[in-house]
């Protein structure tokens, strides 16, 4: 695979560039019959606010570990994950739980939606269920799906929707909290060109748009200018770190 590495740009000194993701040496392992498989080997990563890295790497490499570790889902072996500045390391499930809701946007490759729920209804019911007022929600989710285009397609169901206006949904459902970090795990492998094309690009807008720092896993090498930096993985390794200063491969 081929890859042109882009530099993030150093912050200058007293800048006010946020991080809303950091993770210093995170090592991962799962058990696995009588041993263990490292499937995350001492990463670290940092990602500035308004800034969207591209993870890419061979199958296995440990790509949806890294976001499983970043989203929150998965505790790290070993080594930090510190979220809008709170280190979750010291955090009981519970709190962990509320941090992810309210800073951590997920978009997975299938955008599981429930098949009998419209698409505004897709992004209420979550903040429903948590005691969130209904009327801020949809206004919020009215607003987030006229950002990804679909403010006529509030009233479908899923298989009323394309592919690509799915994802769409999934994107917008990820914003309803206003989160500071996005982890998007292959969003368009299930899409064509055209469709893929214009859900890297909603992902870089909404990056820039929300300053959000985003961390997207991809296979589709092409889009990866389309963002700031990329990433490689190979056996649960990153080969260079990603900091703030750019990266060296
Ligand atoms: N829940 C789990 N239990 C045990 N091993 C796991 C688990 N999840 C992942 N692994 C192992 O960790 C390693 C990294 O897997 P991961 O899913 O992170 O790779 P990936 O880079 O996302 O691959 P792909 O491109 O195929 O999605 C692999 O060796 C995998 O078998
Ligand atoms: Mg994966």
């Amino acid at each position: 695979m081929s890859v042109t590495p882009v530099l993030i740009p150093t912050p200058t000194a007293g800048s006010t560039l946020t991080h809303p993701v950091t993770l210093t040496n995170v090592t991962l392992e799962y058990p696995d019959g009588g041993g263990t498989v490292k499937a995350l080997d001492s990463v670290s990563l940092q990602v500035p606010a308004g800034r969207m890295v591209s993870l890419v790497g061979p199958s296995g490499s440990g790509k949806s570990s890294l976001l499983a570790v970043a989203a929150t889902l998965v505790r790290p072996s070993s080594g930090d994950v510190v979220i809008d500045g709170t280190n979750t390391a010291g955090l009981k499930d519970k709190e962990l739980t509320a941090l992810r809701r309210e800073k951590v946007g997920i978009i997975f490759q299938q955008p599981n939606l429930l098949a009998s729920l419209t698409a505004v209804e897709q992004l209420i019911i979550g903040h429903h269920l948590r005691g969130k007022p209904l009327k801020a929600a949809r206004s919020r989710a009215a607003e987030l799906l006229d950002l990804v285009g679909l403010a006529a397609s509030a009233a479908k169901r899923p298989h009323q929707l394309s592919g690509g206006q799915r994802q769409r949904v999934n994107i917008a459902r990820a914003l309803m909290g206003s989160p500071k970090v996005l982890l998007v795990d292959e969003p368009t492998a299930a899409l064509d060109h055209t469709r893929s094309a214009s859900i890297v690009g909603l992902l870089r807008r909404v990056t820039d748009e929300f300053q959000v720092a985003t961390v997207m896993v991809t296979h589709d090498t092409e889009f990866v200018p389309l963002t700031d930096a990329v990433a490689v993985m190979r056996d649960g390794g990153l080969t260079a770190p990603v900091l703030p200063g750019g990266f060296l491969t």
